[in-house]
């Protein structure tokens, strides 16, 4: 179609990108999209809503992005990576499970929606899902010990949640147990799929293993600085804003960040008053309160905020060591958003 004089242009120029997220998380949701047709039944259809409308989709972010920073085109890394979003999305299902929540992304989850045993399926039939996108995402054009790789970082991801998500239950209600135990259950619950995201994308890509140690290095700390600043989304954020409820933290007694620094801060009157709160024994509400007002009196928020800045920058110097690539910024980007969140 041709353009007269004096007349509109037919197709304006796409807008300049309000962030360098933009391009990859494009063509991250039109696969998505593509890949969760509207006429599933059943668990698929179960699955699409739980997965669309999408979150943040940084796990596949972060895999195509760690891919395309040692030379890989992102167009050709889509599949594994939404594969990882599979993966992390069935763990969220399993997770409001635990957890018992009924709010994720501001709408109802497949628990709440659908009831216990619909949940428990479609959380395994998602993650199921990550290992076939795998298999899946070569047309032959990958070597197959690549991919081979992939699912073995999946596959060890994927253990290493279940081990973080045992160990947060055995820290239920226990203010004092320290931030080395948080550490360890946090690198494990969360850290460890950042950690596949960015190897696995650097596996599939075929990166030198200089690089494969960066982007490993980068995500560690990434993973930390990510979780560490969910923690602080009850006291930083609301509901409408994050989605998710304010109150699940307090209500399951979970040592978070804020917790654990204000236990270290606070004398034995405030500590009295975290184990009260954390007990179960005090409504969530009156317990967050109660909670919000030792974090004030210790300034521990302000020092989880300080520790969790420190993190992310720590993610962003690993990066010094690959290529300066658009794929390195948006990496670096990523470290940002994570800690930028919900403020
Ligand atoms: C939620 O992850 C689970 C945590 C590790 C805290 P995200 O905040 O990335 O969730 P979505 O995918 O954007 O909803
Ligand atoms: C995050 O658990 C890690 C996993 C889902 C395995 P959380 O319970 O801390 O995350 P949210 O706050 O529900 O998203
Ligand atoms: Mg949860």
């Amino acid at each position: 179609m041709s353009t007269g004089p004096g007349t509109a242009p037919t197709t304006l120029p796409p807008p300049p990108s309000a962030s360098p997220l933009d391009p990859t998380l494009h063509l991250l949701r039109a696969e998505l999209e593509r890949r969760c047709p509207a006429n599933a039944v059943g668990v698929d259809a179960m699955g699409h809503q739980a997965m669309l409308p999408a979150g943040k989709l940084l796990r596949p972010l972060l895999f195509t992005e760690a891919a395309a920073a040692v030379g890989m085109r992102r167009e050709d890394t889509l599949t594994a990576a939404l594969g990882v979003e599979s993966l992390h999305v069935g763990s969220l299902v399993h997770d409001d499970i635990i957890d018992g929540d009924d709010l994720r992304r501001g709408r109802p989850t497949v628990v709440a929606r659908h009831g216990l045993p619909n949940a428990i399926v479609t959380g395994d039939a998602l993650i199921c899902g990550a290992f076939r996108a795998v298999a899946e995402c070569a047309d032959g054009t990958i070597p197959g010990e690549r991919q081979l790789a992939v699912v073995r970082v999946l596959a060890d991801a994927g253990v290493d949640l279940c081990r973080g998500q045992a160990m947060e239950d055995e820290l239920r209600g226990d203010p004092g147990c320290g931030l080395d135990r948080y550490m360890t259950m946090i690198e494990l619950k969360t850290g460890a799929l950042f950690r596949a995201a960015c190897l696995g994308g650097a596996l599939l890509a075929g990166a030198s293993p200089g690089a494969q140690a960066a982007l490993t290095r980068f995500a560690e700390h990434l993973g930390r600085a990510f979780q560490m600043t969910d923690d602080l989304l009850p006291h930083t954020s609301d509901t409408e804003t994050s989605g998710k409820s304010v109150l699940s933290d307090i209500g399951n007694g979970r040592p978070t960040l804020p917790v654990l620094i204000c236990w270290q801060r606070a004398g034995a009157s405030g500590r009295e008053r975290l184990t009260a709160a954390l007990s179960g024994a005090v409504p969530a509400d009156a317990a967050l309160d109660d909670l919000r007002a030792v974090l004030s009196e210790t300034g521990a928020l302000e020092q989880a905020r300080a520790e969790t800045l420190a993190e992310s920058r720590r993610a962003s110097s690993a990066l010094l060591d690959l290529p300066d690539t658009t794929a390195r910024d948006t990496l670096a980007a990523v470290a940002d958003l994570s800690v930028n969140r919900g403020l």
